[in-house]
């Protein structure tokens, strides 16, 4: 694919492969302008109907998955630019609808726009080096793209409104305790335990991990009893499916199972 602001490409050693996406405005550390939401949009879209990709990686450089919005493009918007043209907010969701999971690989920078792309995402792997932050308090608005709804429910109430409403940043070790990302690893591994994390999903059963993912995030929509019941029917449909026959029989049989996504 042949992108402005975005490099892809096809990797990964399981049956199912992963197609990655890095940022790629280096000059505004990634800053996410309207034309990078719209390909991140096109890509996504892209990967989740490739039938022989598996899972999506979405990293940025060494210094900034993404420093936010771009500031510049915003300036002069008013608010009928903002609420007619539905500006910067347009192409955002379009993580959200990706059937297949979604890692986001963070290193420097997620800050604004960038932290709210990365909580899109269905797991954060961070390097050591990766800083989190809500900072849009400082430029006179607020998160437009999920902030102040995603945070809290990874963080917590307390952390959420420090980091809103102060605009400090967090450090990867802090996210981790909080509850924002799942691994932080050293910078220099974090490429390759992105990949090991897409290969290990690459290898399971898509039906199943397309199951999985839309149960957990059923966890953030909807009351216990409704989620519990979900869950359950799914559970049951996969019974449906050659990969539950395939996954079982290979434990009987004490072998390595070949998974036909079906
Ligand atoms: C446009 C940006 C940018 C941004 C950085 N740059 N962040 N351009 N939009 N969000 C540009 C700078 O202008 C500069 O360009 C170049 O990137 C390098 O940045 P520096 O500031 O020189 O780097 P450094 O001193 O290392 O500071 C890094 C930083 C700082 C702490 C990340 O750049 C910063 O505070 N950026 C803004 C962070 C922010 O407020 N994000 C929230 C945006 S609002 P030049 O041309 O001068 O070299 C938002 C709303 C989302 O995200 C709403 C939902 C859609």
């Amino acid at each position: 694919m042949d992108y402005q602001h975005l490099l892809t490409e096809v990797r990964g050693s399981a049956a199912l492969k992963t197609g990655w996406i890095t940022l790629n405005r280096p000059k505004a550390l990634n800053a996410l302008n309207d034309a990078l939401m719209d390909e991140l949009g096109d890509a996504l879209r892209v990967y989740d109907a490739d039938a022989s990709i598996g899972c999506v990686v979405i990293t940025g450089s060494e210094k900034a998955f993404a420093a936010g919005a771009d500031i510049g493009g915003m300036a002069s918007q008013t608010y009928m630019d903002a609420y007619k043209g539905d500006f910067i907010t347009r192409n955002w969701e379009a993580v959200r609808s990706v059937r297949k999971p979604v890692i986001a690989a963070v290193a420097g920078y997620a800050l604004g726009g960038g932290c709210e792309l990365a909580m899109m995402c269905d797991l954060i792997i961070a390097a050591d080096t990766a800083r989190f932050g809500q900072p849009e308090i400082k430029l006179g608005i607020i998160p437009g793209a999920g902030g102040t709804q995603r945070l809290p429910r990874a963080v917590g109430k307390a952390k959420a409104m420090d980091l809103v409403l102060t605009a400090r940043m967090m450090d990867a070790a802090e996210a981790e305790r909080a509850g924002l990302v799942s691994r932080v690893v050293p910078a220099d591994r974090l490429l390759a335990e992105a990949q090991e994390a897409a290969d290990a999903i690459g290898a399971m059963g898509l039906p199943a991990i397309l199951v999985a993912k839309e149960c957990v995030n059923r966890a953030y929509e909807s009351p216990l009893s409704d989620g519990v019941w979900f869950e359950r029917r799914m559970f049951q449909s996969l019974f449906g499916t050659e990969d539950q026959k395939e996954g079982m029989d290979a434990f009987a049989n004490k072998r390595k199972p070949v998974f036909r996504h079906r």
